[in-house]
């Protein structure tokens, strides 16, 4: 590959916006053309970053383009990558990696064939406190790692296209949307495989298994706590608070204003215009558009972030069951 990085976004809702902005501070990297189904959105967007507004995955890869960047609902996610890397391309795939576990597979089979890299946007390892965090754990600061609290806390996501966000069988809920960051942090600041999950589930006004609290046991003895709701008030915003505790320390940060800016326009609802901020994905990008160049390895392998959704997922059945799943022995397609 040459030293100039091409890029197609598959998708043009909110994180395609994020991500198209976050290629702008990656030096070398160069976005060509959007592709999304809905009228108007892929205009839009390739308009503000000089690329061009195209039909299709199709079309996208006719384009030339090095790398694919899906920024689609997870249930488009496993046709999408699956094609791109038969196009021999580079992926980056937003998480979750897949809406189901056969998916997911499919995903793993597909990126193993594959002479390009497949990614995973699995961000919260790009978070600046997160990775500071995770090195001073793997430096011993706070001795061995035995408790992980990581909490994420909104109110119910309003911006998807459609509504999907809102539909559990697309979404899977904050438990597959939005607590597989947690369970991936912690998974990946444990360095252990979880062993069981416990989760229950209150409903709201937000829809059914809103308010969700995990418990994770990991292979290494550790415990992990996973807190995540859609059930918050609008006016408290995007928290999002975590602490390590280890043998010899702990360590903790709290975000009390994660989404930060807000617009107020004269008529209608006030809008985040900051919604998600620049700095981990522009580090998250950068990151995979190094391992590009360098063929590799991918930052973050599909088959963790497969590891994470299999987490969530389990989680989501313990909600429902009631029971403990046994992650040593649980199936699930
Ligand atoms: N890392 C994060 O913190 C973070 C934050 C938000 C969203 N996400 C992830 O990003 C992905 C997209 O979420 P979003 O919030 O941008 O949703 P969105 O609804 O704002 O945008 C999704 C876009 O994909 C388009 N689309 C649907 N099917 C398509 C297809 N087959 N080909 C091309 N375009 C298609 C839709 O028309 C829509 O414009 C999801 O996987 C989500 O979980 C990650």
């Amino acid at each position: 590959m040459t030293a100039e990085v091409t890029v197609g976004l598959l998708g043009a809702g909110l994180i395609a916006g994020v991500h198209a902005h976050a290629y702008r501070a990656c030096p070398g990297v160069r976005l060509v053309a959007v592709a999304d189904p809905v009228p108007g959105k892929a205009e839009r967007l390739a308009g503000q970053h000089d690329a061009k507004a195209v039909g299709d995955l199709d079309d996208l890869l006719a384009t030339g383009v090095d790398v694919v960047d899906v920024c689609t609902p997870p249930t488009a996610h496993a046709d999408a990558t699956i094609a791109a890397l038969g196009a021999e391309r580079h992926v980056l795939c937003e998480k979750p990696i897949t809406r189901t576990m056969d998916d997911a597979r499919r995903v793993l089979a597909a990126a193993e064939a594959a002479p390009g890299l497949l990614s995973i946007g699995q961000v919260a390892r790009y978070a600046p406190d997160h990775r500071l965090a995770r090195d001073l754990v793997r430096a011993g600061e706070i001795g061995e790692l035995r408790m992980v609290t990581h909490s994420t806390t909104s109110s119910l996501p309003g911006w998807s296209e459609a509504g999907w966000l809102t539909d559990p069988a697309t979404s899977g809920g904050p438990l597959l949307d939005q607590a597989v960051h947690g369970f991936d942090y912690a998974r990946w600041v444990i360095g252990s495989p979880a062993v069981r999950v416990h989760c229950m589930a209150a409903d709201s006004g937000a829809g059914p298994a809103t308010y969700t609290l995990s418990t994770v046991r990991y292979e290494s003895g550790a415990i992990a706590h996973v807190e995540c709701s859609w059930a918050h008030p609008a006016s408290r915003g995007f928290k999002l608070r975590a602490e390590l505790v280890g043998t010899g320390g702990r360590l903790s940060w709290d975000n009390d204003h994660q989404m930060a800016g807000v617009l107020h326009a004269r008529e209608g609802d006030p809008e985040w215009w900051d919604a998600l901020g620049d700095r981990e994905f522009t580090r998250e990008l950068g990151a995979f558009f190094d391992a590009c160049r360098a063929g590799g390895p991918p930052p973050v392998p599909a088959v963790e972030a497969t590891e994470s959704l299999r987490m969530a997922l389990a989680a989501l059945e313990s909600a429902r069951s009631g029971r403990t799943v046994d992650l040593t022995t649980w199936e699930v397609s």
